[in-house]
């Protein structure tokens, strides 16, 4: 299976957790627009749900295919979050913010009673920290908020450029009209210690660690999808 057909099995597994009438919220990403395409699908034979989309990209395809969509201030209360991640730990301790929607993504999953990830088996790590992690930043002080941020992940050993996101037109701006830093720290020990650090920080929007907030994450293999839930979780049933 190559790493499409991964994302598209994962996505499908997912949509086994969508029921009639829930409020969903829909992540961004090339795993998310398949899910996406998928539960239009769906939605084309009956299904009745609303999403709250992640981005403006997942909004379009969702209108595209006509997804119906509401937005966060209409429907604040979510049953539950389908999202893509750049990688995730044993404890489902995520990097998101490939894509660069990171701070919807965790406002919508945050609103959500239940997030699931879906993802290939590429995004398994050990410890997080290969993949570079986002960290959504205001415009004003950015040259200021870059050295803090690395004084702060200094402060607990960890260092490493941390660079700001371009595209072939000038910086990458977000959705929500901010920078992107990609701090490439190496291996994260301490995901609670660091986000701590980076919250502290004034020009830090947000950061691309979501701690505590997956449910469960579906992977998709060689051998088809997986259903991973929290270490502590499967040490106390
Ligand atoms: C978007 O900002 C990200 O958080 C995505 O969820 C993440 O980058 C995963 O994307 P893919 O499914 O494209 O790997």
């Amino acid at each position: 299976m190559d790493a499409h057909a991964m994302k598209v099995e994962a996505a499908r597994a997912a949509l086994a957790h969508v029921e009639d009438g829930m409020r969903l919220g829909i992540g961004t990403g090339s795993t998310a627009a398949e899910f996406v395409r998928l539960l239009a699908e769906r939605v084309a034979k009956g299904l009745s749900v609303v999403g709250v989309p992640t981005s403006e990209r997942t909004a379009t395809q969702c209108r595209e295919l006509g997804v119906p969509l509401a937005t966060l201030e209409e429907m604040p209360e979510l049953h539950l979050t389908i999202d893509g991640a750049d990688e995730f730990d044993a404890d489902l301790t995520l990097i998101k913010g490939g894509g660069g929607a990171l701070l919807r993504e965790k406002i919508v999953a945050a609103a959500s009673e239940r997030m699931i990830v879906i993802a290939d088996e590429s995004k398994r790590v050990d410890m997080l920290g290969r993949f570079p992690l986002p960290i959504e930043v205001n415009a004003f002080g950015l040259a200021a908020t870059r050295i803090a941020v690395e004084r702060a992940a200094r402060s607990i050993g960890l260092g490493g450029p941390v660079e700001l996101r371009m595209t072939e037109n000038g910086p990458f701006v977000t959705d929500g009209g901010h920078f992107v830093l990609d701090a490439s720290f190496g291996r994260i020990r301490d995901p609670r210690a660091l986000s701590g650090l980076l919250h502290a920080v004034p020009g830090v929007v947000e950061h691309g660690l979501f701690i505590g907030m997956a449910d469960l994450v579906i992977v998709a293999g060689a051998a088809g999808a997986q259903t991973v839930r929290p270490r502590a979780v499967q040490q106390n049933p």
